[in-house]
């Protein structure tokens, strides 16, 4: 409802046109009783209304069409026949114009459809770009791009068949009862009967077409999964010689697709069959019952020419009733689809988003951390586990540990990708949570353990946090990142495009090109995490120096495994448990003979 309202003009033009469309089409119905009426009439003569007839039909074709008719057909011609060309021109008149709003109305319904759908994928686009960080470490991305991209799709697709069937075909039906009652009541009220009948099949087997369709399109997602798995780790998959049982595992999510689907599509045959059944059945029963009933009961048919329009309107009747349930049944059928789509709104951004956040304009003083905890949804160990700090503002402190400590955890805290579940983290005293997002996320710069790099040229990569910065400024990082070189030997230089997250470049001139964002953006905090560990030593000790320089007056979280490149540090840090251990000067440290002491001797060879 909400994406219908928005196009609050197109939704009325498609049900007006479609009505006129509908009831239009009908109405050529009518035109048949007086043309059947031309078959037993002698020439010269004009019809009489049969006196025990009195059905609405009859009056409205002796009334209105028989004068008008014997106006307008009176050529040189028999008067059967002239009458004849101008009833059929009439009806080829009628069928012209109404296919025109018929033309009409399908291009405004399946343009409104398609504007809705492209709305709804945008939404969630943006949905699940606001999803937190707890979400996206779990995240299936095969399956989410397909219930983007196929689920949405066969929304597109029940959309169409919705606003087409559902708008047309009740008015077809009550257009189609409308003519049929006007040239045969008793008969009509008769075969009413006999329309639930059809909607039988789908009310009893709908539910289970869309259990059905949500299974298969389940399974669906599942072998998008496995490609995209098999695709982006596909260096992987070389290395170990697996790309045969990638396509084995490929083929049977695909045999599992294909099972899945099968169970549907059976559903939805059963439900067509029986409706098919009722419908042409239903004719045959409706016309026998009633000419039983004429012969043996009661006069139901005065002349042919109603009988005609009454058989015809009938006709189409069932037609559409059948159509609209075969429209139900495909409506089933997508609604597994439309469930998929709607559980990705239904997930819940974790992060409480506070809206009486304060701006902040610059860090001031510190930033303190206390007493905080955090754990990964579902871990049993807390990854950060009581952890006090303070850090003043252009401090420079080091995290060192061994691996999984709970270094890079903590910068995430910092860069609020999660939030602290006990304690809190307060710049100059104000909660972070506390603080408008946007403005806490201008003042970070974050270079992280894995260098992520957008398909696109390197020019974009690195104007990325900042696109409004100059020339001057982007070469500036460029030559602070030690980059300069790289870039004059790629063929295309800064436009070189750099393949899929990066593939096109070294592990070293990847992580330089997040250093030159991360310069160029020229924020207050800095979080670097294990921001050189993919440079040799030459240019590590060149880009050291340009972060040197970046950090001057900053404050900056840096972690480092190689603790030569942070014995600068104002402060090292040793973390433990998500713990910190030890804290101190480098030489403080080293003379504590802890745990630091000891990494250090075995760094230098020394243990
Ligand atoms: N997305 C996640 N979901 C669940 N647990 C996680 C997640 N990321 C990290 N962890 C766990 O949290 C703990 C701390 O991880 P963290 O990445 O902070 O370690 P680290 O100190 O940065 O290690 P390294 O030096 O290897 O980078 C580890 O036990 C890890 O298994
Ligand atoms: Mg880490």
């Amino acid at each position: 409802m909400p994406y219908l309202s928005k196009y609050k003009a197109s939704v009325a033009a498609v049900i007006v046109l479609g009505a006129v469309a509908a009831l239009g089409s009908r109405f050529t119905i009518v035109f048949i009783k007086p043309l059947i009426d031309r078959l037993h009439l002698d020439p010269g003569e004009a019809p009489t209304a049969d006196p025990a007839s009195s059905s609405a039909l009859n009056k409205f074709t002796d009334a209105v069409l028989e004068p008008w008719l014997a106006t307008f057909g009176d050529w040189d011609l028999d008067p059967g026949v002239s009458q004849a060309i101008v009833l059929v021109s009439v009806m080829l008149g009628m069928a012209i114009v109404f296919a025109g709003v018929q033309y009409v109305f399908i291009k405004v319904s399946r343009m409104l459809s398609v504007y809705m759908i492209t709305d709804l994928r945008q939404d969630m686009a943006s949905h699940v770009a606001n999803l937190g960080m707890g979400y996206h470490s779990g995240r299936r991305l095969g399956d989410l791009v397909s219930r983007m991209t196929a689920d949405a799709n066969t929304a597109l697709r029940i959309l169409n068949m919705m606003i087409e069937e559902m708008v047309q075909s009740p008015f077809n039906i009550i257009g189609s009862l409308l003519v049929a009652y006007a040239a045969e009541p008793t008969a009509t009220i008769g075969t009413l009967v006999f329309l639930p009948l059809l909607a039988l099949p789908v009310i009893i087997i709908g539910p289970r077409i869309r259990r059905r369709a949500r299974k298969s399109q389940d399974s669906l997602g599942d072998t998008t999964q496995l490609l995209t798995q098999m695709l982006s780790g596909i260096r992987v998959v070389k290395a170990f010689r697996m790309e045969e049982r990638e396509a084995q595992e490929y083929r049977k999510a695909n045999d599992e697709f294909v099972v899945q689907t099968r169970g549907m599509v059976r559903a939805q045959a059963v439900s067509l069959a029986v409706t098919a059944f009722f419908a042409n059945g239903g004719v045959g029963l409706v016309i026998g019952a009633l000419v039983i009933v004429h012969l043996t009961i009661v006069e139901i048919f005065h002349d042919v020419g109603t009988m005609f329009a009454f058989f015809i309107a009938i006709g189409t009747l069932f037609a559409y009733v059948r159509r609209l349930t075969r429209a139900f049944t495909g409506i089933y059928a997508s609604m597994g689809s439309l469930d998929r789509v709607f559980e990705v709104f239904d997930l819940q951004p974790d992060m409480r988003i506070n809206p009486d956040a304060q701006s902040l304009e610059k860090v001031n003083q510190q930033i303190e951390f206390s007493d905080i905890s955090f754990s990964y949804p579902g871990a049993p160990e807390k990854a950060i586990d009581g952890l006090s700090l303070t850090v003043k503002r252009g401090e420079k402190v080091a995290l060192v540990g061994l691996s999984g400590a709970g270094k890079s955890t903590l910068l995430d805290l910092v860069a609020r990708f999660y939030d602290v579940d006990s304690g809190a983290i307060k710049v100059d005293g104000v909660d972070l949570r506390d603080i408008k997002q946007d403005d806490w996320l201008r003042q970070l710069a974050v270079v992280q353990q894995q260098p992520f790099l957008f398909q696109a040229s390197i020019r974009e990569n690195i104007l990325y946090g900042r696109p409004d910065a100059s020339e001057e400024q982007l070469q500036q990082a460029i030559d602070a990142a030690n980059l300069r070189d790289t870039i004059d030997q790629l063929p295309d230089g800064l436009e070189t495009q750099v393949g899929d997250s990066g593939s096109r470049l070294s592990g070293g001139q990847a992580q330089r090109v997040t250093i030159a964002r991360a310069l160029l953006k020229d924020s207050e905090v800095l979080l670097l995490d294990e921001a050189t560990s993919a440079l040799d030593s030459e240019s590590e000790h060149k880009v050291q120096v340009a972060l040197a320089n970046l950090m001057e007056g900053r404050t900056s979280f840096v972690i480092a495994h190689r603790l030569g490149t942070i014995r600068a540090a104002d402060r090292i840090l040793v973390m433990e448990f998500g713990r910190i251990v030890e804290e101190g000067s480098h030489d403080e440290l080293v003379a504590a003979n802890g745990t630091y002491s000891h990494m250090w001797k075995l760094q230098l060879g020394l243990d």
